[in-house]
Order: C-alpha cells, then sequence, then structure tokens
C-alpha cells in the first residue's frame, strides 16, 4: 500500500497543532480480464492475505509458504525479491517484475497485476485403460476431449467429484498374481456420499491430451468399515465411461532456467505419480541433461510403481540415477532394503555442491516429514525442498 504524506491541522484546548501525517491510500490491482479495482490492506498483512481478504482470485496451495509458487503477481520490477522468489521464480520474470504475492507487504510502488487464473475449469475425459500396475496401485489413463489444449505442469493435481452413491467394495478385474496381497471381501457394495478427490497426474503435458494418473486402491480395514471411496470408485470405472474434473492445477515449480542445478527426487508408494511426470519432463520433453537421482521406496518391492519404465529411463539415460528401495524384502530382490532415508543420508552427507540441488518430495506425510528434516539437518535451503502438498495417502 502506498502512503503520502500531507498536512493536517488539529485544533485542541483553542490552540492548532500543526503536523506532518501519512495517509493511507488504496492498493490499485489489475485482475486477470484486465479491470482496475482499489483495494485497502490491513496494516502488516502480506499482499497475497490483502488480496485474499478483498476476494480477488489469486491461487495458493502452500497458504503463504513460499513453496508453491501459485500466488504470482507483476509489480513494479524494483519491488524487493525475496529467498524464495529466486527459487520460484525465472531472473527473466524476476526482471520483468513478476513476484509472489505471499512474499510481498502492501507497501508498493505501482500497480499489482494478477497474472494467473486460479478458477477452476472442468473438463470432461474418456477413460482408456484401467489396469494394475501393483497389487493395489492402478494407473488410469483418460483422454482430455476438449478442443483447447490443456495447460498443466509436472506435478499436477486434479480434482475429481464422486457422486453419492454405491460403488463395488472389490476390485473387479484384481488379476490372478495379485490376488494373494488382498483380504477377503465381505461385503460386495458400499455406499458413500458425495465426495471430492484429488490426484496428482502421472505424466508430462505432451499435447496429446492423455492425462496418466497411479492411484492406490485403498480395502477396508475390517468388515464394518469401508474402503477408499475415490480409489474404489476410480478404480472399477469402464473402459470408455467419460467423467468431468477439474482441469489440472497446481504442481512443482520446476525453475525456468534449471542452471547447473542437480534435481533430487524422493518418494514413496503412489507418492511416484508427481515425480514420474518430472522425470517424464526433464527427460524426454526439455531433453535435460541435469543429474536426476530418483529415490523410491515401497513396503515390498512388488508395490514400486512403474518400477520397469524407471529401469529402461535409468538404462537409456545415463543422467537418470534409479535407487528402489523395498522396506520388506523378499529373496527374488537384490535391491536396496530399508528405508528410503538410508540412501538418501548417505547421499547428502557424500555431496559437496548442495546448494545446486533442488528436492522434490511426494509420499506418505511421516516420510515427507522425515525427509524434510533429514535434509535442513544438513543445512539444504528449505526454498530448495519442494513437497507434493496433495498426498495420495490423504485421498483414498
Ligand atoms: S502462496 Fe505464495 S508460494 Fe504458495
Amino acid at each position: 500500500m502506498r502512503s503520502e504524506l500531507v498536512q493536517v491541522s488539529l485544533v485542541k484546548n483553542k490552540q492548532v497543532f500543526i503536523g506532518w501525517w501519512y495517509r493511507k491510500q488504496d492498493l490499485v490491482v489489475r485482475d486477470q480480464q484486465g479491470y482496475l479495482q482499489n483495494v485497502v490492506a490491513k496494516d502488516n498483512e502480506s499482499l497475497l492475505d490483502c488480496l485474499q481478504h478483498n476476494a480477488l482470485s489469486i491461487g495458493s496451495v502452500c497458504g503463504g509458504g513460499g513453496t508453491c509458487g501459485q500466488c504470482i503477481v507483476r509489480l513494479d520490477p524494483s519491488a524487493a525479491i525475496s529467498v524464495a522468489e529466486r527459487y520460484r521464480l525465472s531472473q527473466d520474470r524476476l526482471l520483468s517484475g513478476y513476484r509472489l504475492a505471499c512474499q510481498q507487504n502492501t507497501d508498493l510502488k505501482g500497480n499489482v497485476q494478477l497474472v494467473e487464473s486460479p478458477n477452476p475449469k472442468t473438463v470432461s475425459c474418456e477413460l482408456l485403460s484401467n489396469t494394475f500396475i501393483t497389487p493395489f496401485i492402478k494407473e488410469l489413463r483418460f483422454k482430455y476431449q476438449g478442443s483447447v489444449p490443456l495447460d498443466f505442469k509436472p506435478g499436477s493435481f486434479v480434482q475429481f467429484t464422486i457422486k453419492e452413491g454405491q460403488s463395488l467394495a472389490f476390485p473387479k478385474d484384481l488379476p490372478r498374481r495379485y490376488q494373494p496381497y488382498w483380504p477377503r471381501f465381505e461385503s460386495a457394495t458400499f455406499s458413500h456420499p458425495n465426495t471430492v478427490r484429488h490426484y496428482s497426474v502421472a505424466n508430462r503435458n505432451d499435447g496429446s491430451g492423455v492425462l496418466t494418473f497411479n492411484i492406490k486402491m485403498q480395502p477396508a480395514q475390517s468388515n464394518n468399515q469401508r474402503p477408499g471411496i475415490g480409489s474404489f470408485h476410480l478404480g472399477n470405472l469402464s473402459i470408455g465411461t467419460v467423467v468431468d474434473i477439474v482441469a489440472p492445477r497446481g504442481g512443482f515449480n520446476l525453475l525456468d532456467d534449471l542452471g547447473v542445478r542437480e534435481i533430487v527426487l524422493v518418494g514413496g508408494g503412489s507418492g511416484i505419480a508427481p515425480l514420474k511426470a518430472l522425470i517424464d519432463e526433464l527427460i524426454f520433453g526439455l531433453h535435460s541433461t541435469l543429474p536426476i537421482t530418483l529415490f523410491y521406496g515401497a513396503k515390498h518391492p512388488v508395490e514400486l510403481a512403474n518400477h520397469c519404465w524407471l529401469k529402461a529411463v535409468e538404462t537409456q539415460h545415463s543422467n537418470f540415477s534409479y535407487q528402489p528401495i523395498g522396506s520388506n524384502a523378499s529373496s527374488v530382490w537384490y535391491g536396496q532394503v530399508g528405508r528410503v532415508q538410508t540412501p538418501l543420508n548417505a547421499f547428502v552427507s557424500a555431496h559437496r555442491s548442495l546448494h545446486r540441488c533442488l528436492f522434490f518430495l511426494c509420499g506418505p506425510p511421516a516420510m515427507m516429514n522425515d525427509v524434510t528434516q533429514l535434509l535442513l539437518r544438513y543445512s539444504v535451503n528449505e526454498n530448495a525442498i519442494q513437497i507434493d502438498s496433495f498426498s495420495p495417502f490423504t485421498t483414498t
């Protein structure tokens, strides 16, 4: 918010006091359609809070933490630049005045321009395939049916709406080889209310309109509980079904200019989905030659989703290193055994240029917390750590 120095006079006890005072001025905001609005900021609030309390559309997935990169605005290029903004925005964008609203206060020069519309758009998609790729994770591939190309970043998530009704309480196409991993099914269907679920897109945007998801089916833990509503509803959809989704939003923020960075990915279970999209984008979309290392853990090696694809990428691209880890390994597993944190700890402790690394994490909340603490202990800058905010482990 801009302040203007004005002269004020005050009459008290028949005496006149004259002085100077700062008068608050409105902040002028140009919205995504080009309309100008005057808004008033409260004392000491961030620009993001100011825009939100004035009901202006501004994206925010991390709640103002400076990690999601969704709250981009354009300001006078002289606006201060925070550490978080240096990580999230390219040098070109910074020079052009792009900033994160959550990192700015309201004492600004010039207008505020809102640049991206966070208003969700609903689109229709047809299910192309629905296949088990581990005992519990299904790969669903949808084809977007709209005529205007979808625009999404690696790590974007999609919202599915599941209408109140009945869903099958068992997977209708469970392959024989995975049956020993599943509990016995006591009931045929279960009822559920209207609900929404979020799942990360597991592929890059290659312009084909195909959206791939890795959805973990969550069986009921006991006879009087119901299974995961989203995973059982979607996991039992038939090929050719058309669903409405809220178009991909959010996503990891890959710097426009990666320079001499190194990419380190840490995933667990179906948390591989957004990391796979990132690998797809870096290797096949950007043809990046930067070093990329993936630490990917699952309880049992058979639960490592996309294992063959990841092995093939590693074989064909010398800059990609894949470290699969099984916490309960069997006699036929020749890979690492234990927790992801162990090889990751060895990696960061031996690394001589950690300041160059960008870390992307997605997995169970406890694992993400452990990994984040581990990285911070090695003085990794918290702005170099991006965490998928929509853990598939909370969206059943
Ligand atoms: S709200 Fe500003 S980066 Fe997430």
